[in-house]
């Protein structure tokens, strides 16, 4: 089996569409892929009862119990080596995993860390990405599927949704509109990536 873990901080929802499109298009039967774990740096993320009720293993690592991002780092990929095999190497998906990753764990798993940014990139990397485009008066916005390379929200780019930025948008109602498309193309792209895996 290929292994896929996934990394989460919060409500877990591209992690949620994930499992479930997995399980709707037998990813186990055609790629011979599943989600082995779900790990959070929180314990209260909400998207971990959701993962153990799927029968899914979920871990928590407390970033606050590590003196460095280094030593954090090194545990996560310790339990991420877990699901790692050198015939089938582990996918590891960042799904609303809001921590900076150092070099070294993003080299470590190199062609194989994937993330979904709530923004058109390379417009908008970092953080308050849906208020920022209503402050630049964009008239779409959309969300970004891309590979992890050790600059920040860089990376190639995988897949893309584009939707209209409204009249009268927030940050949160631009943001749902946003999220409905990022939990479709998330789970395409993972696909995608499994065909040629
Ligand atoms: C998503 O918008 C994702 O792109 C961003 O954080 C949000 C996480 O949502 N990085 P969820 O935890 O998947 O519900």
């Amino acid at each position: 089996m290929k292994n896929i873990v996934i990394l989460i901080s919060g409500g877990g929802s591209n992690m949620a569409a994930i499992v479930k499109t997995a399980q709707r298009e037998r990813w186990a039967d055609c790629y011979g892929a599943r989600v082995a774990a779900v790990i959070s740096n929180k314990a209260q993320a909400q998207g971990l009862q959701f993962a153990s009720a799927q029968g899914i293993v979920t871990e928590v690592l407390d970033h606050r119990s590590y003196p460095s991002r280094e030593a954090f780092d090194a545990a996560l990929a310790q339990l991420i080596d877990r699901y790692d095999d050198p015939g089938q190497p582990v996918l590891v998906l960042l799904a609303g995993f809001m921590r900076i990753l150092t070099p070294g764990f993003v080299n470590r798993y190199a062609g194989r860390l994937v993330n979904i940014h709530p923004s058109l990139l390379p417009a908008f990397a970092g953080l308050h990405t849906h208020q920022r485009a209503i402050d630049a008066g964009c008239q779409v916005a959309g969300a970004t599927v891309h590979r992890v390379t050790p600059e920040l929200d860089h990376g190639p780019i995988l897949a893309q949704a584009v939707v209209p930025v409204l009249p009268g948008d927030t940050a949160d109602t631009l943001a749902a509109r946003v999220l409905t498309q990022e939990h479709l193309i998330y789970p395409q792209a993972v696909a995608q990536l499994l065909r040629k895996m």
